[in-house]
C-alpha cells in the first residue's frame, strides 16, 4: 500500500506571531502546517489543498474569520472541512454562537492552552488519515470490481467466440459428410443396380439386393449425422421448419408427445438468430428427455416484428432450485449465455412436480437478413 498522504492543517491569523507559535506548538511526523494571515490567504490555500483541520482565528482585518468560514464551506472541496476558531476571552460568548453557526466544529479561547490544543488537533489529523484510508479501501475494491467486470466480459465473449467457431465447425463437418459420403454412397448404389440388372442367378440376386438395403441404411445414416451436426431443414426452410422438425424427431425418439404452436408468418430470421433459437430449443428438449420424466410437452414460438419468443413447457417433475445453477453442468448455463449474447433473455419457471417453463426471448435484431 502507498505510505499514507500527510495530513494538512492551516493555520491562520493575521499575527505573523501567533502563526509561528502554532506551527511550533503543532508540528510533528506526517503533518504539513500551512500558515495564512488573512482570511484571503486563507482561502486561496483551500482552493489548492485538502485540510484535516483548519485553525481560524476570529477577529481579523478584512475578511474575519467568521466570513472565511462561511465562504469555506460554500465550496465543494471544503464543504466539509472542521474548522476550530482561536476566540479571544473578551469575545467568548459570541464567537462560540457564531462559530457554530457557520459550521464550527469547536473554539478555543486565547491565551491557548498547548496540551489541550495539541490533543484537538490530533482527533482531526486521525480522523483525516482514517477517512483517507477509507476512501483509498473504497477505491481499491471499486477497481477490483471493475477488473471483475471485465474479466467476466472477455469470458464472455470467448464462450461467444468458441459457441460460433464450434456452429461453423460443425456445419463445415455436416457439408463434408453430405456431400463426400453422400455422393460415394449413391454412386454404389448406382453400380450395385446396374449389376444387379445383369445377373441372374438367384443367390447373386439376393446378394446385391442385401448390398442395396445396406446402402440404404448407409445413406439414412449419414443424413441422419449430417443433420444432427447442422439441419439442413434450417438452412433450406428456416426456424420454423427447423423447430417443427426437431419437435417430430424429438416425439419419434422419445414417445414424448409434443405440440407445437408456431407463427403464421414463415421466414425473416437472420441466419444467427435461427441457430442460436435452434440450438437453444435443443438443448431444452434434451433436459426434458435427459431429467424431467415428462408425458407432455408444448411448444410455442411467437414472432413481434422486434422479437422472438420460445416457450417450451413440460409437465414433468421440475427443476430443483439448487440445480439451476449447479456446477457441471452447462446446458441451461449455455442456453443463457447464447441468448444474452443476442441482447435477449432466458427465464425458467419451475415447481416441484408442476413442470418446467422454459422462456427465452429474443431481439429480431437484423430481421430478414
Ligand atoms: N426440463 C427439466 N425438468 C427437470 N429438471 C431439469 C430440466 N431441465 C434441467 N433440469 C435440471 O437442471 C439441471 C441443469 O441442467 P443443465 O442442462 O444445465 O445440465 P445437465 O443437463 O445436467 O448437463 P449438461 O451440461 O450435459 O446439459 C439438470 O441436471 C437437471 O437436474
Ligand atoms: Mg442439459
Amino acid at each position: 500500500m502507498d505510505a499514507p498522504a500527510k495530513a494538512n492543517i492551516l493555520l491562520v491569523d493575521d499575527e505573523r506571531r501567533n502563526l509561528v507559535a502554532l506551527r511550533e506548538l503543532l508540528a510533528g511526523p506526517g503533518r504539513s502546517l500551512l500558515l495564512a494571515g488573512s482570511g484571503e490567504e486563507a482561502l486561496r490555500l483551500a482552493l489548492q489543498h485538502d485540510f484535516a483541520v483548519v485553525l481560524l482565528d476570529v477577529r481579523m482585518p478584512r475578511i474575519d474569520g467568521f466570513e472565511t468560514a462561511r465562504l469555506l464551506r460554500a465550496r465543494e472541496r471544503s464543504r466539509l472541512t472542521p474548522v476550530i476558531f482561536l476566540t479571544a476571552a473578551a469575545d467568548e460568548f459570541e464567537s462560540m454562537f457564531r462559530g457554530y453557526e457557520v459550521g464550527a466544529v469547536d473554539y478555543l479561547v486565547k491565551p491557548l492552552v498547548p496540551e489541550v490544543l495539541r490533543s484537538k488537533v490530533a482527533v482531526f489529523v486521525e480522523l483525516h488519515a482514517k477517512s483517507a484510508a477509507l476512501a483509498r479501501e473504497i477505491a481499491e475494491r471499486r477497481g477490483a470490481e471493475q477488473r471483475l467486470v471485465e474479466s467476466e466480459q472477455r469470458l464472455r465473449a470467448l464462450a461467444a467466440h468458441l459457441v460460433s467457431v464450434r456452429e461453423e465447425e460443425r456445419a463445415s463437418i455436416a457439408r463434408e459428410i453430405h456431400d463426400e459420403l453422400g455422393q460415394v454412397l449413391t454412386g454404389l448404389k448406382m453400380d450395385v443396380t446396374w449389376l444387379a440388372a445383369r445377373l441372374e442367378a438367384k443367390p447373386l440376386l439376393q446378394k446385391t439386393a442385401s448390398m442395396c438395403e445396406l446402402i440404404d441404411a448407409t445413406i439414412r445414416a449419414v443424413r441422419r449425422i449430417s443433420a444432427g451436426l447442422r439441419p439442413e431443414v434450417l438452412d433450406d426452410m428456416g426456424l420454423l421448419a427447423g423447430i417443427g422438425w426437431q419437435a417430430k424427431e424429438f416425439q419419434k425418439r422419445t414417445g414424448i408427445r409434443c405440440r407445437v404452436k408456431l407463427p403464421a408468418e414463415g421466414a425473416g430470421f437472420g441466419s444467427e438468430l435461427s441457430i442460436n433459437a435452434f440450438r437453444i430449443f435443443q438443448e431444452i428438449l434434451t433436459n426434458v428427455a435427459r431429467h424431467a420424466k415428462a408425458t407432455r410437452v408444448e411448444v410455442a414460438l411467437s414472432a413481434a416484428p422486434d422479437r422472438l419468443v420460445l416457450e417450451v413447457a413440460d409437465n414433468g417433475v421440475g427443476i430443483a432450485t439448487g440445480k439451476v445453477n449447479g456446477k457441471g453442468s452447462f446446458g441451461l448455463l449455455g442456453m443463457r449465455e447464447r441468448a444474452l449474447r443476442l441482447g435477449g433473455e432466458l427465464s425458467i419457471d419451475s415447481a416441484r412436480r408442476q413442470g418446467t417453463r422454459i422462456t427465452v426471448s429474443l431481439p429480431r435484431g437484423e430481421a430478414g437478413a
